[in-house]
């Protein structure tokens, strides 16, 4: 007798992907498009091919939703594939003879703008370059110079345009870490000593430190879904501060067992003290998440369970770390102005989700300074994707700009781009751009103007 399997959550509701690509121009606008928002928003998520089920959320294709926005209008909206090798005929990151096809990468996980290229990122691959329309260009690879996988959390200096990123293995060296200049030369490349083979899906830098999670997710090749990490109270979980100029020598900080997939942002004062945030995950937070993503039994109805805003401070004067929670509400997604990336920042967004005190999806302000945190709900059936904060032409505030998300209504089977003023999340978007049919829930995405690409 053959047993039915229930529809994986990452193939149903707001996940339920798309079956084909569209183009659509002249799309509607409610309230008032800002005209400086000439540019594009361009989010990515996994969408697999009608009929496939991948055996992780992460592993499946990846589509990047697009919309161009010029002078108060909404141009278009198309919705592409990245045409990978591992879309086009399934090619696996392992070949036949055990070496790794950098180039297999479902390309589904963010997309980013750097010196005028613009990447598709998975953490386990190369990038793949797009065009601004979407096409696939093909795996970047720096020239030829990079000859590991990219971070998909790659992350832009405001002040000199590098982008910091690094590449991880579970096999030595776990951790490397690259440079690339403001017009897109690789130029440096530097083995990270001591690194373990944790999961480390994101990273942070400083003015003058970059900052390493080696937390208690590691690799376990007993773990079958496709994503080999699994939580071990085994392992010493440590954050790593390494100056960014300099020998690498990296200062191992022990913490308490924890998992982090995204950092809000990290700084350091005046003392070489570092501050680290981001939603933290404990044990039961990560396997019940987890179960979700691999569409286990008595998985949870939401992609995210219990990750709780925390910061760490990590002293080099005691060589100790302290940890404190910000938050009780579970949060993903955070995100800043990223002109104060690496820098101090006062506020911070994110997407909150239903559970803990909280019955439906809203998107979340804090304001570090007062302790303050603002949600906007955006109604039932409704689920918000990650809020991308763009600033304000002439802006004199951290705060003065918008936030750009796109939604899922599940009840309407529709989606729209929100475009929210982000100093007052009490007040209603100040556009919302109607989208030709439902976009499903994704992962991270940009704001890319066209300034970045001329
Ligand atoms: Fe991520």
């Amino acid at each position: 007798m053959s047993t039915v399997q229930p529809p994986k959550p990452y193939l149903t509701g707001h996940y339920a992907p798309v079956a084909d690509e569209h183009t659509v121009t002249a799309l509607r606008v409610r309230g008032t498009l800002p005209p400086e928002l000439t540019g594009r928003y361009f989010r990515n998520g996994h969408n697999p091919r009608p009929g496939v089920t991948p055996t992780h959320w992460f592993r499946g294709s990846g589509m990047i939703h697009g919309l161009r926005l010029r002078d108060g209008r909404a141009e278009w909206y198309r919705n592409r594939w990245v045409r990978t090798p591992a879309f086009e005929h399934d090619a696996p990151l392992m070949r036949e003879d055990g070496s790794i096809d950098l180039a297999a990468s479902v390309a589904g996980t963010h997309i980013i703008e750097h010196a005028g290229r613009l990447l598709a990122l998975q953490e386990a691959n190369l990038p793949f370059e797009v065009t601004p329309e979407l096409d696939t260009v093909g795996a970047y690879d720096f020239g030829g110079k990079l000859t590991t996988a990219m971070t998909a959390h790659p992350k832009e200096d405001p002040v000199t345009g590098e982008l910091h990123f690094f590449a991880y293995s579970p096999f030595p060296p776990h951790l490397i870490y690259y440079v690339a200049s403001a017009d897109g030369a690789l130029i440096r490349s530097e083995v990270v000593e001591g690194a373990g083979p944790s999961l480390m899906h994101d990273f942070a830098i400083t003015e003058n430190h970059v900052v390493w999670l080696d937390l208690s997710v590691v690799f376990d090749p007993a773990e079958h879904s496709g994503i080999p990490y699994r939580w071990s109270d085994a392992y010493a979980p440590r954050i790593g501060v390494m100056p960014r100029t300099g020998p690498a020598r990296t200062t191992w900080y022990e913490v308490e067992p924890g998992a982090l997939l995204h950092v809000t942002n990290a700084s350091e004062d005046a003392q070489g003290r570092i501050t680290v945030e981001g939603p933290r995950y404990d044990r039961a937070a990560w396997e019940t998440s987890w179960k979700w993503w691999v569409g286990a039994p008595g998985h949870p109805n939401t992609p995210l369970t219990g990750a709780l805003g925390t910061r760490w401070t990590l002293d080099p004067a005691t060589g100790k770390a302290t940890e404190e929670a910000v938050d009780d509400l579970t949060t993903e997604f955070p995100t800043i102005n990223d002109e104060r990336l690496g820098r101090a920042n006062r506020y911070g967004y994110a997407v909150a989700f239903p559970g803990a005190g909280l019955e439906e999806y809203a998107l979340v302000k804090y304001d570090s300074a007062t302790g303050a945190r603002q949600l906007m709900p955006v109604g039932p059936g409704v689920m918000p994707g990650e809020a991308v904060f763009v600033p304000a032409e002439g802006g004199t505030a951290e705060d003065h700009g918008y936030l750009l998300t796109i939604t899922s209504d599940i009840v309407r089977d529709t989606s729209e781009l929100l475009v929210v003023d982000a100093t007052d999340l009490s007040r209603d978007p100040i556009a919302v751009v109607e989208l030709p049919r439902r976009v499903p829930g994704g992962i991270h995405g940009s704001w890319i103007p066209d300034t970045d690409l001329s």
